[in-house]
Parts: structure tokens; C-alpha cells; sequence
């Protein structure tokens, strides 16, 4: 693993009680999406679905309520966040329970044999995975013949969101310093052909890649709350207590002369769907 996967473990692993609280719920309704887009032929009878980066366990959880007969096997680089996905699986029925599995892996070494699932599902992850080419290559390995690959992740935007803008202009007075963290991840999608493409070059076939949105509207009291408990944590946390202070007023204060409008979140993701040749 690189240092720089392993620095984004230590982050998910820090930031995962925060995140089924703060983040999750932002992502739920887009990632459930996924399901929606599986061949129903694929699910038939009693599936295994695999959730690569499965997080505080979204789709998996989503998946097993959506098809009850499935066996469904969470992985994530994180064991923090599947700490937290097992605490959720302790509170289901016990026959559910035993249909649910978390383990640690990383998307590119997944630790199961070649065609073991019928289904793969992933949310908002394949942004995230140092080389996307080959955790596509790793899923289609695992995926029996005919198997289906189901997954959101970001497109690019340029499309800035005045809260945001309000929170950096914030930033810049006070002259704080920059999250200039370089990161080996693969980033966002630049659209959906670019998807397709890498898909394609991946071995899938089949392939269904298109613009959707994700639509949240923030509770602009909640969003700086947000801020400092999630999107911005790392930075609030590494001030001293005076300027901490300092940053949380004064965004609030910016972020009450924003009209309500302005909180409606509106960003592009690609939703594919694609299979491994029979
Ligand atoms: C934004 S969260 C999404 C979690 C969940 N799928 C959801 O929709 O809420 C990204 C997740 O991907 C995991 N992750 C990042 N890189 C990974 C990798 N190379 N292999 C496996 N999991 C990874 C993180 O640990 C984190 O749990």
C-alpha cells in the first residue's frame, strides 16, 4: 500500500463516526440509486453481491433490504468505517445478520477467488482508488461471467457553491494555510464517455454510462456545523482554540447573509453500469 492510500485510510479510519453521521446521509439517496440500475436478472434467486468500498455499509445495507435471499460481502481499505458498518449489522435481526459480511481489503487486492459474486456495487469510492484501472480489472476477476459492475462515483465540476466560497474567503483573510495534500488517488470522472472508455479498456462489455445528479438542499444552519465537524474538521482541529474560534464566527456570520437558495447542492455524478463478458 502507499503511503498516500494508507494516509487516506488513517483519514476515513479518524473521520468514520463522523461521517455516518455527516456525510452518509448527503450520499444515501444517490447511492441507493445504484440498486435500481441492477438487472433484476442479475439479483434473481440467492446473489452474491459484493460492495467495494462499502463504507458505514450504505449499499450494503440497502442492497439486503432490496433483496432479502442475497449474501452480501463489504469491503473497504478502512477498518475504521467497518467498524461502524458491523455496529449497524449488530442491530439487524440475527437472520439477517448472517447475510452480511465486512472485511478489510483494498479495492485492487480483493481477497476472494475468481467468480465469486454475481453483482458488484460501489459508491462514491472509484474516485478515491490510486489506480482505477486496476481495481476495474480486480472487480471483473471476481465477477462470474455475465456479472454485473453497478456503480456512482463524481463527475468534475466547475460549478462553485456559494457556501463554499463563502467559507474560503474566510479562510484567505485569516491568511490560514491551504490543504495543499497531494493525494494518489484516481479522481472524478471528466464525463461519461470518459467512464465508458475506461470500462471498455477495463474488459467490460455492456456498458451503461451516463450523467446523473446528486441533489441535497443543506439546512444553512446545519452547514456550518457540517464544516467544522466533517468537510473541514482537519483544519479547524489543527488551529490553535483564539483562531478555531475566529473561523467558526465568522463563517457563521457569512454564511447567514446567503440567501437559503444558495444552500441547494446540485453536483454532477456518472452512474454505469456495465458487465463481464460471458
Ligand atoms: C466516500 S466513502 C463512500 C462509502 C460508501 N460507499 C458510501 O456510499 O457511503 C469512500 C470509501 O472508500 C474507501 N476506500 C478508499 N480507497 C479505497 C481502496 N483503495 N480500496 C477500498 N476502499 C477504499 C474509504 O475507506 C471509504 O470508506
Amino acid at each position: 500500500m502507499s503511503a498516500e492510500s494508507s494516509g487516506m485510510r488513517a483519514r476515513y479510519d479518524r473521520a468514520a463516526r463522523r461521517y455516518g453521521t455527516w456525510w452518509s446521509p448527503v450520499l444515501e439517496p444517490t447511492a441507493r440509486r445504484v440498486l435500481e440500475r441492477v438487472d433484476p436478472k442479475a439479483v434473481a434467486g440467492a446473489p452474491a453481491i459484493l460492495d467495494v468500498g462499502t463504507g458505514t455499509g450504505t449499499l450494503a445495507f440497502a442492497a439486503l433490504r432490496r433483496w432479502p435471499g442475497a449474501t452480501i460481502t463489504g469491503i473497504d481499505a478502512s477498518g475504521g468505517m467497518l467498524r461502524e458498518a458491523r455496529g449497524r449489522a449488530e442491530r439487524l435481526p440475527a437472520a439477517d445478520r448472517s447475510h452480511i459480511t465486512f472485511q478489510v481489503a483494498e479495492a485492487d487486492r480483493l481477497p476472494f477467488p475468481d467468480r465469486s459474486f454475481d453483482v458488484a456495487v460501489s459508491s462514491f469510492v472509484l474516485q478515491l482508488v490510486p489506480d482505477r484501472s486496476a481495481a476495474l480489472r480486480e472487480v471483473a476477476r471476481v465477477l462470474r461471467p455475465g456479472g454485473m459492475l453497478a456503480f456512482v462515483t463524481w463527475m468534475t465540476s466547475r460549478q462553485s457553491f456559494p457556501p463554499d466560497e463563502a467559507f474560503f474567503d474566510v479562510v484567505d483573510e485569516l491568511e490560514l494555510p491551504d490543504d495543499d495534500r497531494e493525494e494518489d488517488r484516481s479522481g472524478d470522472f471528466a464525463s461519461a464517455r470518459e467512464a465508458n472508455r475506461e470500462l471498455r479498456d477495463a474488459g467490460y462489455r455492456s456498458i451503461d454510462a451516463r450523467r446523473d445528479w446528486l441533489d441535497h438542499a443543506w439546512d444553512p444552519a446545519q452547514y456550518a456545523d457540517f464544516l467544522e465537524q466533517y468537510g473541514e474538521y482537519e483544519l479547524f482541529r489543527s488551529l490553535p482554540r483564539r483562531l478555531r474560534l475566529e473561523l467558526s464566527e465568522r463563517t457563521r456570520e457569512r454564511l447567514g447573509e446567503l440567501p437559503a437558495e444558495a444552500f441547494r447542492w446540485r453536483a454532477p455524478v456518472v452512474m454505469v453500469t456495465a458487465r463481464r463478458p460471458a
